[in-house]
């Protein structure tokens, strides 16, 4: 069965280029983001690796650690690692699951039989410091996915955690917000938005991003 947003994680043991790995321990309070790949020494996911070493300290600044699967054992994974060093100029600085038997792939249904019924999909979920998923996607092989838009979901849902707002389509850092429907409290809302608030209309309420 798929993983659904606010589904608590499932926690696996796996063989991983740190060797063994307890997956809740390792992620402790931190952001994880764990994301599959369908294969080693293929060309899409050598990018996708190199850029999400390259986004260390970006991931860092947010408190998430990364974290990426394949159904290759640790030892290819280890050889790859290389090429991706030397050919995306980084240095890979994040485990990959080994997860040849497939026991991870099974929990987080990483293995869409109609698309390829050996390979893993390019799925990906942020889960939070209580371990929810709350975010998932999954793209096809051939489509490499955009890391610079995983950094924006999370600093949405790092700001919406703790505001009561919601980002806007193509939201970045700075923009403004909208203040969630549910808050109509006038003496709460001059409260919670010192700087005011646009009403564009009664439900699309504008407000500067309040934690900056
Ligand atoms: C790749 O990562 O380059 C890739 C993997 C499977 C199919 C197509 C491309």
């Amino acid at each position: 069965m798929s993983l659904k947003l606010g589904d608590i994680a499932p926690d696996f043991e796996q063989d991983s280029t740190l060797g063994n790995l307890r997956f809740h321990e390792w992620l402790g309070d931190s952001w994880g983001v764990l994301f599959s790949h369908p294969a080693d020494f293929t060309p899409v996911c050598t990018t996708e690796l190199g850029l999400t070493a390259k986004l260390k300290d970006e991931f860092a600044k947010r408190g998430v650690k990364a974290i990426a699967l394949s159904v290759d054992p640790a030892e290819s994974h280890h050889r790859w690692i290389d090429d991706i060093n030397e050919t995306q100029q980084t240095q890979v600085n994040f485990p990959i699951i080994a997860d040849a038997d497939r026991k991870v792939s099974d929990l987080y249904d990483l293995i869409h039989p109609n698309a390829s019924d050996t390979l893993t999909v390019r799925s990906l979920f942020v889960i939070d410091p209580q371990k929810k998923v709350r975010l998932t996607i999954t793209y096809p092989a051939s489509t490499g996915r955009n890391f610079h838009e995983i950094l924006r979901v999370i600093d949405s849902l790092q700001l919406t955690d703790s505001h009561k707002v919601a980002t806007p389509g193509n939201w970045q850092q700075g923009d403004d917000v909208v203040i969630v429907p549910s808050l109509k409290d006038e003496d709460e809302i001059k409260r919670r938005f010192p700087k005011g608030y646009r009403a564009v209309k009664p439900y699309l309420r504008l407000t500067p991003q309040p934690d900056r």
